[in-house]
């Protein structure tokens, strides 16, 4: 009979220890497998991370815009030899190399809210009609984005009416411009509000660095998309 208690009470002990043992390595198990987890948690992470916005910047800048901007790039051209490069979301639209610029005012127009390329030209300032010209211009919508470059000389048939139209394009520099400086823009049509992105050169025949030409100017960034 006491025998029989104290084998009874053995086991109980042996069982809850044994029992106690098993609950302590299935938390340490758990702990353990809340650890893996989370380090292949922090791989997916990881690995998402790399190579989902891996995207280099368009354009040549320096960073990719943000979602909800453009990028572009604007180099004028160099006196009446080297012709103007209009990029735009990684596009070169107009330059040179692709032989679609011309003197005068090289004009890539966007729209503004999607970036399709409505439309390019140049408006031809040395020998084009000046009706012509404000016909292109006047055309431009609301809502639209312009990145213009100057080529040879912007002002021969740029009259003040066509001036105006930049001014409310958001330029601050166009109604300053004279005989050869060189000029980049960009702004859009429909807000009225001055743009951050134009730079002028002014021709100075003491300072010129080509013969009759100041030098080149070049901006680019982010536009913000019209939403
Ligand atoms: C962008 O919007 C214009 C005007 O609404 C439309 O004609 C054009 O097809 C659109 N482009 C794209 C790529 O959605």
């Amino acid at each position: 009979m006491r025998l029989r208690d104290l084998l009874y009470g053995a086991t109980v002990i042996i069982v809850t220890l044994l029992v106690w043992r098993i609950s302590v390595n299935s938390f340490h198990i758990q702990e353990r497998a809340r650890d893996i987890q989370r380090i292949f948690s922090v791989h997916e992470i990881s690995r998402v991370s790399t190579t989902t916005p891996a995207a280099s910047p368009k354009c040549k800048l320096s960073k990719v815009c943000p979602i909800d901007h453009f990028a572009f790039q604007i180099t004028s051209g160099a006196a009446d030899v080297v012709g103007p490069q209009i990029c735009f979301e990684g596009k070169i639209v107009m330059s040179g190399v692709i032989n679609n610029v011309g003197p005068g005012i090289n004009m890539v127009v966007v729209n503004g809210e999607n970036g399709t390329v409505e439309k390019f030209s140049y408006l031809n300032m040395l020998i084009g009609k000046p009706e012509d010209i404000l016909a292109f211009l006047k055309d431009i919508k609301p809502g639209m984005i312009v990145l213009v470059a100057s080529f040879d000389d912007v002002t021969t048939k740029l009259t003040d009416e066509m001036r105006e139209i930049f001014d409310a394009l958001g330029s601050t520099m166009i109604k300053s411009i004279k005989h050869r400086d060189s000029w980049v823009f960009a702004g859009g049509a429909g807000t009225n509000e001055k743009s951050p992105f134009e730079k002028v050169a002014v021709s100075d025949p003491t300072s010129n660095i080509y013969e009759g030409w100041p030098e080149v100017v070049e901006i680019g960034g982010c536009f913000p998309r019209k939403i």
